[in-house]
């Protein structure tokens, strides 16, 4: 090793004496092209040894950037294991074509349709199905349990319709709001979603820049790839920014958060009120078992259950015990507006009403957390005739998010009393397929839609739209499809109707 631990005399390491430690007996890895001994950290790592081992002796920038925060080693590791920089043009590349799996993906990503073919939001979900990591999309992608609120999410949109006014002058229409005080351009904002580097090397930067070209308003995630000031950085001229906030057991680093937030210019606090403990995403965590773990035998049964990978791992922090009688200690910590994102019942606005905050979100977190949650479109339907009832309806905005995909469904919610809607997995898709350009034509698809749908209905401007020109009368029916059915799906014989003799069926179209 031409390793010199004497500082003034550093010599860079090279990629043999790295690679010479590659054993849970001594283990050593390479991020962003500094050496690190994690040999004692193996048995502390949340996210389990086997994922550092798969990059014992290598190079582990490409998996370790998307989940841990710039600053992880630094704060997480005994400055005496940085070991130094590495000479990366000694380190063997790891061939990326030699995984046939990513052959493959290699492959489709040369393949992929040009951005103008994508129609709506739905078309970048099917592409980035197709070119994104198997691993980034499982986590993307996955719901709780059965995925049968994800689902539900959607559907429920299927379920209204509309009542729409005829003779309206519509040749000027304004989408124009304001929300938590602020004015944007469109009823909609991106909502919080973690680990936005999975998707794209830049990660949520990206989407800041397109909410920016687009007069819309970000929620930054606590679990965010880039760091919190990194995307406030990359913000524009008073562009607006939300805080997502996961509460952490140390309220000193909380309130830590919050104050600096605050201090950044972040307009509001959403504080997440749906995760105690984070749901259980079987997608996800199959695709890391595969991906980790799917020739190491496990004698003890822990190492199955440390596979679930990088969301529960970054989580623990968070405090269960989180409470109502918290709110006021919230309260008197800042100045910005506190919404409590992931409310679920009528009950529950109701007394966020009486608590003082100033928003919630109607929402079960995209169907990640509690299966058979409903969708926040129902619940809003429960909700607004009751704050109305009590006059309370102006105390306080009400937000959703979920499953929301067309402006069609933006429009319903608004119909309905909603202040504004979050979307999330559709601008990511957008971005882990296209990048910023993607994103910024899911946005402009999304306007272009909106225009033309309130012109349809009726609607020349927000304040037009109101509970008469929806039709929710199906909306408390729950039909619930269950992919996972192994039953229905795999062992009970389907039902076959009667058959074509000898002639070909005609494909699809
Ligand atoms: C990949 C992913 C990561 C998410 N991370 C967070 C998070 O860190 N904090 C949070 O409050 N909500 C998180 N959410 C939930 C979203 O804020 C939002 O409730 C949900 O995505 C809305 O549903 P949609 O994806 O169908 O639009 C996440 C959702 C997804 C899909």
């Amino acid at each position: 090793m031409n390793h010199d631990s004497n500082n003034t005399q550093r010599v860079k390491l090279t990629g043999a004496d790295i690679a010479k430690h590659n054993s849970k007996d001594s283990c050593w890895v390479i991020v962003h092209g500094r050496a690190y001994d994690v040999t004692e950290f193996l048995p502390e790592h949340p996210g389990g040894s086997k994922i550092i081992l798969k990059y014992a002796g290598k190079d582990a920038t490409e998996e370790f950037d998307p989940i841990h925060p710039p600053d992880t080693l630094d704060k997480y590791l005994d400055k005496s294991k940085h070991l130094g920089e590495v000479d990366m043009s000694t380190v063997e590349k790891q061939e990326k074509g030699e995984d046939p799996e990513e052959k493959e993906r290699q492959e489709r990503i040369k393949n992929m349709p040009i951005l103008e073919q994508c129609y709506n939001l739905m078309d970048f979900e099917a592409v980035a199905r197709r070119v994104m990591k198997k691993t980034a999309w499982a986590y993307y992608s996955s719901g709780a349990d059965d995925e049968i609120t994800m689902r539900e999410n959607h559907s429920a949109f299927h379920k209204i319709w509309f009542r729409p006014r005829i003779l309206v002058d519509v040749e000027h229409v304004d989408f124009s709001t304001t929300m938590l005080g602020t004015k944007t351009s469109m009823p909609f904002y991106v909502t919080a979603t973690a680990l936005g580097k999975l998707g794209h090397p830049e990660g949520e930067v990206i989407l800041t820049k397109a909410a920016h070209k687009h007069n819309i308003i970000q929620m930054i995630p606590t679990l965010a790839s880039c760091s919190f000031d990194e995307i406030m950085d990359a913000a524009q001229d008073g562009q607006v920014q939300w805080l997502q906030l996961y509460v952490n057991k140390d309220r000193a680093v909380t309130k830590r958060i919050i104050q600096h937030a605050e201090r950044r210019g972040c307009k509001a606090l959403f504080i997440t009120v749906d995760a105690p403990q984070l749901g259980r995403r079987e997608k996800d965590m199959r695709s890391k078992f595969d991906d980790v773990g799917s020739n190491v035998q496990s004698t003890s049964g822990d190492a199955v259950d440390r596979s679930q990978g990088a969301a529960r791992a970054i989580s623990s922090f968070i405090d269960p015990s989180l409470s109502w009688k918290d709110i006021p200690w919230f309260l008197s910590v800042t100045k910005m507006p506190i919404i409590l994102k992931g409310v679920q019942c009528v009950e529950d606005v109701l007394r966020a009403v009486e608590v003082g905050v100033h928003g919630v979100v109607l929402s079960n977190h995209g169907g990640r957390q509690l299966d058979f949650a409903r969708s926040g479109i129902e619940v809003l339907a429960e909700v607004m005739p009751v704050l109305r009832e009590r006059g309370w309806q102006d105390k306080i905005e009400i937000f959703i998010d979920g499953g929301i995909r067309r402006a069609t469904d933006i429009i319903k919610a608004l119909c309905l009393g909603a202040k504004g809607v979050g979307i999330g997995r559709p601008f990511l898709y957008a971005m882990s397929a296209y990048g910023l350009p993607g994103v910024d034509r899911a946005m402009q698809l999304l306007k272009d839609e909106m225009e033309m749908n309130m012109r349809l209905i009726g609607a020349a401007k927000i304040e037009d739209l109101n509970p008469s020109m929806v039709d929710t009368r199906g909306l408390g029916m729950h039909t619930a499809v269950v992919p996972s059915d192994t039953l229905g799906l795999n062992v009970y014989d389907p039902l076959v109707g009667p058959r074509m003799k000898s002639v070909k069926e005609r494909p699809k179209l």
